[in-house]
């Protein structure tokens, strides 16, 4: 099966109660683990790149690294630019074989998000290409001010519906309470995503796929075997799960996790090389690595999405 748009994705997924995962993709062992996750639990998958992964791995490992994904599965697959700062990314994203793109102009005011989202959806739309927009900020991973703290964060439901008809995006990422990062919340924190935020926003846009960023939940079992095997993360937890599950029964057809992928390679690689410190396989000890993204690639799909079987 191609590379597909998450239209089709994104209106099963509103329909059926369940919500697409957005994996962020930076090598090949992340591309392996997250799409033989998804292709043995029939699950349809987003692969993300970032400006960051773009840079690390180069466009075009990423494009054929995500052509092999797909020569390899039978579930659909889309190619999604994660948080492009501005038209010219986005440009590059579709004119290179992205089949979705994202334009993150939301720290600026919301009449230029206005404007810049408006100019990507209409030349993606002209290549067949569907476009995310943000409203609202996220925390980020140096942020140390509590999301639940600063309500001037979180989108402004009276803004939407203006929005989505001015810049005619795809879908909407929304901040409810999530952020970016493996340290969201001090331990004892008791985080709550604004799930009546979200409400009001799908009162307002009936049918319209929303997204959650920063949705990472910080597996507190990587965390302690990161730190047992030499690692120094400070304590942290994420995005409770069963608030996800929750969110992705409504409006959220997109939720998008890094952290998670990046704390399961992290706990696979340390542990290996503390119980196997003669081996110098890279194959070894990445291999083990992704075999803990796939696992938690797999729990996700299963008990936070609920897209195993929807393809
Ligand atoms: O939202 C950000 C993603 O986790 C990507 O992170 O910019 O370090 O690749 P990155
Ligand atoms: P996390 O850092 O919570 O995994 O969020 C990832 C993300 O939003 C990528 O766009
Ligand atoms: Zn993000």
């Amino acid at each position: 099966m191609p590379l597909v748009t998450s239209e089709e994705m994104f209106k099963k997924a509103y329909g059926g109660g369940y919500a697409i995962g957005a994996f962020n993709v930076n090598n090949m062992e992340i591309v392996q683990a997250i799409v033989e996750a998804a292709d043995e639990l029939h699950s349809p998958v987003i692969l993300q790149a970032s400006a960051g992964a773009r840079k690390y791995a180069k466009p075009a490992y990423l494009k054929h690294l995500v052509e092999a994904a797909v020569e390899t599965t039978n579930i659909p697959i889309v190619l999604h630019l994660d948080h492009g700062a501005d038209y010219a990314t986005c440009k590059d994203c579709v004119d290179g074989g992205f089949t979705s793109v994202m334009i993150d102009y939301s720290s600026h005011t919301f009449e230029e998000n206005i404007e810049e989202s408006k100019r990507v959806a209409d030349y993606a739309h002209s290549k067949g290409v569907v476009v995310e927009a943000e409203l609202g900020t996220l925390g980020g991973v140096e942020d140390d001010v509590s999301v639940e703290a600063d309500k001037a964060m979180y989108t402004d439901p009276d803004q939407v519906e203006e929005f989505v008809k001015k810049t005619g995006v795809d879908s909407l990422a929304i901040a409810i309470g999530t952020s970016h990062g493996a340290y969201k919340f001090k331990p004892g924190q008791n985080p709550k995503l604004r799930l009546d935020i979200l409400a009001e926003v799908a009162r307002r846009l009936p049918g319209f796929p929303i997204v959650l960023h920063g949705s990472s939940s910080v597996p507190q079992e990587y965390v302690k075997i990161i730190n047992e095997n030499g690692g120094a993360l400070k304590d942290a937890i994420g995005i409770p799960e069963e608030q996800l599950r929750e969110a992705a029964k409504g409006a959220v057809c997109k939720i998008n996790i890094d952290s998670d992928l990046r704390l399961g390679m992290t706990a696979g690689i340390r542990q290996h090389m503390v119980e196997h410190p003669d081996h110098f396989d890279p194959r070894q000890y990445v291999g083990d690595g992704r075999k803990y993204v796939k696992d938690i690639v797999a729990h996700k799909i299963r008990e936070v999405l609920g897209s195993d079987g929807k393809i």
